[in-house]
Parts: structure tokens; sequence; C-alpha cells
């Protein structure tokens, strides 16, 4: 299971970043308890302080979204599953002077601004038969759920947790999650995101139990892996 968790950095230049508010708790929860049930986790970790010593998972860092691609782009092709839980910057800065700093000058200065690749739609597009990859969806409340379907949709992948803009940062977990043959699942409750995690990683097992492409070995009939990135 590759699981990634966390905000990116994206440099301005030498001693400064844009960053978005995510702790990367959820991630983090469903790493160790994916792991703690037996399963091989590999964890794409971004740039969060963490006391933690994850002896029994294998923990890769990033920092950036380039960092994340990379990584991305080398353990995905082995997974099984994949849940990408990291808050990956939709806009990075131009060719930032990463070994000098801006200096203050009068008057405003502009950042120029370019989209990232949208990493899961990029990795989605190599998956093969019998992976399952796992979006998030942070959205305003109204709406919700159409603009998450919509995005599992466009990302080309197996399912997605739609969240409500208050998720990030918080302890708790409001979620739904949404299957792409149109079947919807919701936790009784408002949970705590270990909770949730567990919740999560039963309903991806259940599946996996349930449809027989994701347990077969890999064999002759699967189509040779392709190399991406
Ligand atoms: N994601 C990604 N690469 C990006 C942006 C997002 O892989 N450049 C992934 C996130 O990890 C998440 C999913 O895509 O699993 C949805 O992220 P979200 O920020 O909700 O959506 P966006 O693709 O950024 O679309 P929008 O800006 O319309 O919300």
């Amino acid at each position: 299971m590759l699981v990634t968790a966390g905000p990116t950095y994206e440099p301005i230049d030498a001693v400064r970043h844009i960053a978005n508010r995510s702790s990367g708790k959820l991630g983090l929860c469903l790493a160790t308890q994916a792991a703690r049930r037996g399963w091989n986790v590999t964890l794409l970790l971004g740039p969060i302080e963490t006391s933690e010593n994850y002896t029994h998972l294998t923990v890769k860092r990033f920092s950036s979204t380039a960092d994340l691609e990379k990584l991305l782009f080398n353990h995905a092709p082995t997974c099984d599953v994949l849940i990408m839980a990291a808050a990956v910057a939709d806009y990075r800065p131009i060719a930032p002077p990463t070994t000098t700093k801006l200096r203050r000058r009068d008057g405003p200065i502009d950042l120029k601004l370019e989209p990232t690749p949208d990493l899961l739609a990029k990795v989605a597009s190599h998956r093969r038969a019998g992976q399952l990859f796992v979006g998030f969806a942070l959205e305003p409340e109204a709406g919700l759920i159409e603009a998450a379907r919509e995005k599992m949709n466009r990302k080309g992948i197996n399912a997605i947790v739609a969240n409500p803009l208050q998720t990030i940062g918080s302890d708790t977990i409001d979620a739904t999650l949404l299957w792409r043959d149109g079947s919807v699942e919701t936790p009784e409750d408002k949970l705590e995101k270990s909770a949730f995690a567990s919740w999560l990683i039963d309903r991806i097992e259940q599946s996996r139990a349930l449809n027989p492409i994701y347990t077969k070995a890999p064999d002759a009939d699967q189509p040779p892996q392709t190399k991406i990135g």
C-alpha cells in the first residue's frame, strides 16, 4: 500500500515557500493502521514535524510537488493500493531563485505562478488492472458530492473521499466515500481521524475481497508494467 500525506512546500526563494494548512494526520493514521494490519506500507510524507519513529513502515520524505512527483512515479507502478491523501499545491512559483533571498523593495512585487501537474491524474493514467487508487476531494460543503464525483471521474481513480473544507487541520472528519460504480458509503457519525482511517481501510479491504481482479497474483495475462514519469 502506498500512502501520501501532508502538504507541499513550493519555494519562492532560498528561505520562503508557499504552503497549505494540511497536518498530514489522516495520511499518517492510514499508513500506521494499514501497517498494523499487515500491509507492506510505503508512506510518502510531506514537510510536517513528527516525533514518531515509524519502524513498521517505509517512510520517504518530500518537500515540493516536484519531489513528490518523483517518489510517486517510482513507487506507484508496484503498489496494489494507492491512497493519495497529500494536499498537493495547485500552483508554484516559476523558476524561484532557490540559492538567494529576494530583497525588500518599495512597492508591491509580483509572484508569477505556474500550475503544478495533477499527480494523481497522471499516475492513474498508467493504472494497471488490479490496482486500486483512492483520492481525496477537499471541497466547500455546498455541492461537495457532485464536485467530488466529477473529480474522481476526471482523475480516472477507483474511489474518492469527499471532505468538507473544515477537515483541514481538524482532529475529526465528516467524510463520504464515493466509488466509481456509483455506490456511496458514509460512516455513521463524524469520526476521529484514526477511526476514519480504520473505517476507510475496512472499505478498501472489502472492495478488494469482493473483486477478484484486485487479489489475483500478477501473472502473464497482465499487460507489462509501464514505466512512468
Ligand atoms: N492532487 C494531485 N496533484 C495536484 C493536486 C491534487 O495529485 N496537483 C490530488 C490530491 O492529492 C487529492 C486529489 O488530487 O487526492 C484532489 O485534490 P484537490 O485539491 O481536492 O483537487 P484539485 O485536483 O486540486 O482540483 P480543484 O483545484 O478543482 O479543487
